[in-house]
């Protein structure tokens, strides 16, 4: 196993405390012989594929249901279904099994609240210790959560660009980097939700996708490419990557033909989870939607909330930032019979203030 530089191509060992690359990039995980060995539950039933093998530590996490749509020719998965309730548990999962064999005491993260919840309960579970840095505006279910679990909660005025700027200052004093995306190993976790879509069926067409970061439509897409170099698929899916319209830049990134994101001066939506002005994952986020001939487009609040409604009406609560996807398919072009999986990925109870 070794990291990846996907900017500069520049390659490193995997050693303590080593995220980024030296020419500022994300690093991801490459493999030389991956095998295709799925035994078990959850996200560890895919342990051949990931790069932890020592002690990990479980609250259960993935093994989401993939529900068939009634009103819809599509597939919803229910990443709500998680121990916190969003899908970033799987990466969490992984990151705070390195941060300990790595001997870490406390693992840090900047968060707009599902990766904060995420990471104080797992650390907890490790026991060790969690600081989350957070931007005013995060929901108070999430902080709640935050609380509940016991870790230090730090609200930081400003936004998520704000509590990541405390957040390296954090690590640069010895805590575990455990941010979304910019940890590689976070991202391995988080792909176990392609491979749990290949096993449930198959190959979809679309892949619809709530972007933020761009860290889960990266992860997404790895695992495709991966099942490939496995011979396990021969296509990959069309990744359709979606922001909320008042906060996109990956997706003006795309419209524009340019590799890198700029930064966003004013950001607001309702889907307070994805309102991210300076996204980590940009160029492998670009590279997955340009690569799978796949598109970004963006939704509006009032789409984002007559979305909530449309899942309500098939039985889902989703919170605003996880409906953009269904936002995003009624406006996407689709063939008959075409199979599209939409990544529902958190809990509406998450964030309910968007339906009251
Ligand atoms: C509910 C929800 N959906 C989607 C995303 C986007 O994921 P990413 O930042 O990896 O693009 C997030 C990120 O925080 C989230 O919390
Ligand atoms: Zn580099």
């Amino acid at each position: 196993m070794e990291l990846v530089c996907p900017r500069c191509g520049k390659r490193y060992k995997p050693t303590k405390g080593r995220y980024l690359c030296d020419c500022g990039s994300v690093l991801l995980v490459s493999y030389k012989n991956m095998k295709w060995a799925p035994r078990g539950e959850g996200v560890w039933r895919y342990k051949s594929c990931l790069p932890h093998k020592g002690k990990h530590f479980s609250l259960q996490e993935g093994g989401t249901p993939l529900v068939k749509g009634r009103d819809r020719d599509v597939y919803y998965k229910l990443e709500g279904d998680n121990p916190t309730g969003s899908f970033k548990d799987r990466g969490t999962a992984v990151v705070v099994s390195r941060a300990v064999s790595e001997g870490f005491k406390t693992v840090s993260t900047a968060s707009t609240g599902n990766m904060g919840a995420s990471i104080a309960a797992y650390a907890a579970y490790a026991d060790i210790k969690a600081r989350i840095f957070v931007p005013s505006s995060t929901p108070i279910n999430k902080l709640s959560q935050i609380i509940a679990y016991g870790a230090e909660l730090v609200k930081v005025k400003g936004t998520f660009h704000d509590a990541v700027a405390r957040l390296w200052d954090d690590v640069s004093k010895g805590s575990y980097l455990a941010v979304t995306g910019a940890n590689p190993y976070y991202i391995e976790g988080e792909k176990t939700i392609g491979y749990e879509i290949y096993e449930d069926i198959g190959v979809p067409d679309k892949i619809i996708v709530p972007m933020g970061t761009g860290g889960l439509i990266t992860s997404i897409y790895k695992a495709f490419t991966e099942l490939k170099r496995m011979r396990k698929i021969r296509k990959l899916p069309q990744m359709i990557g979606v922001q909320a319209g008042n906060c996109s830049p990956i997706v003006n990134a795309y419209s524009e033909g340019v590799d890198r994101a700029e930064r966003m001066e004013k950001c607001n939506t309702i889907a307070s989870a994805i309102m991210i002005k300076t996204p980590f994952n940009d160029l492998t986020a670009l590279n997955a939607i340009r690569k799978s001939k796949g598109d970004a487009l963006s939704v509006s609040d009032a789409e984002i909330r007559h979305a909530i409604r449309g899942l309500g009406e098939e039985g889902i609560f989703a919170e605003p930032a996880s409906a953009t996807a269904l936002a995003a398919y009624e406006k996407i072009e689709k063939e008959k019979g075409d199979k599209v999986a939409l990544i529902i990925t958190g809990s509406g109870l998450k964030d309910p203030s968007a339906v009251i």
